[in-house]
């Protein structure tokens, strides 16, 4: 079984279950019976970070839950390749990540491509609650300051009358 170590104290997966998240008292065997079968459960559809409550994205910490995705591996070279095109590119002067998330893309690409407005935009004011937190959460490599990325809602859904 995969060895689940909860650093972080944004573990709302956790926090959820208060018997499982004490720190500094072992658990208990029915705390951990209860665990290992969260963990059973949630391990088989690759989604252990929904316990933890964060993830890993290009080298930065990002807060996840259920409103949102967790940020895929195969996702970051999307964004390497974005990066590579935006620095070669002389007339790049913002981005839009729409359908954004956990603002993992955005959040990123802000982090590396500092003179480019971001824009990030999600259907879910449930998701744009955490892609927001993520920006203000995720510092630069050089732990300067915070993302800048707009995260705005694109407004209430309007379905075409047939
Ligand atoms: C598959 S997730 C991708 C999240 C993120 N970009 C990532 O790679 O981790 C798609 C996201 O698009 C959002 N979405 C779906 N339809 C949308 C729409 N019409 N306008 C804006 N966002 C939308 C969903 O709420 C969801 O957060």
């Amino acid at each position: 079984m995969e060895t689940i170590t909860a650093t972080s104290s944004t573990c709302a997966g956790l926090r959820a279950h208060p018997p499982l998240y004490a720190p500094r008292r072992s658990p208990s065997e029915a705390a951990l019976t209860r665990f290992r079968t969260l963990v059973k459960q949630a391990l088989p559809a690759g989604r252990s970070a929904y316990l933890t409550g964060t993830k890993e994205f290009f080298s930065l910490p990002f807060e996840v839950c259920p409103d949102v995705l967790i940020p895929r591996p195969e996702t970051e070279i999307l964004v390497e390749r974005t990066i590579d095109l935006a620095r070669k590119s002389d007339d790049l002067h913002a981005i839009l990540d729409l359908g954004t998330g956990s603002g993992c893309i955005a959040v990123t690409l802000a982090r590396h491509l500092p003179g480019v407005r971001l824009d990030a935009s999600d259907i879910s004011e449930a998701a744009l609650a955490v892609a927001r937190r993520n920006a203000s959460a995720t510092r630069s490599p050089t732990g300067s300051s915070s993302a800048v990325v707009t995260c705005w809602h694109p407004g209430p859904v309007r379905r075409r009358s047939t």
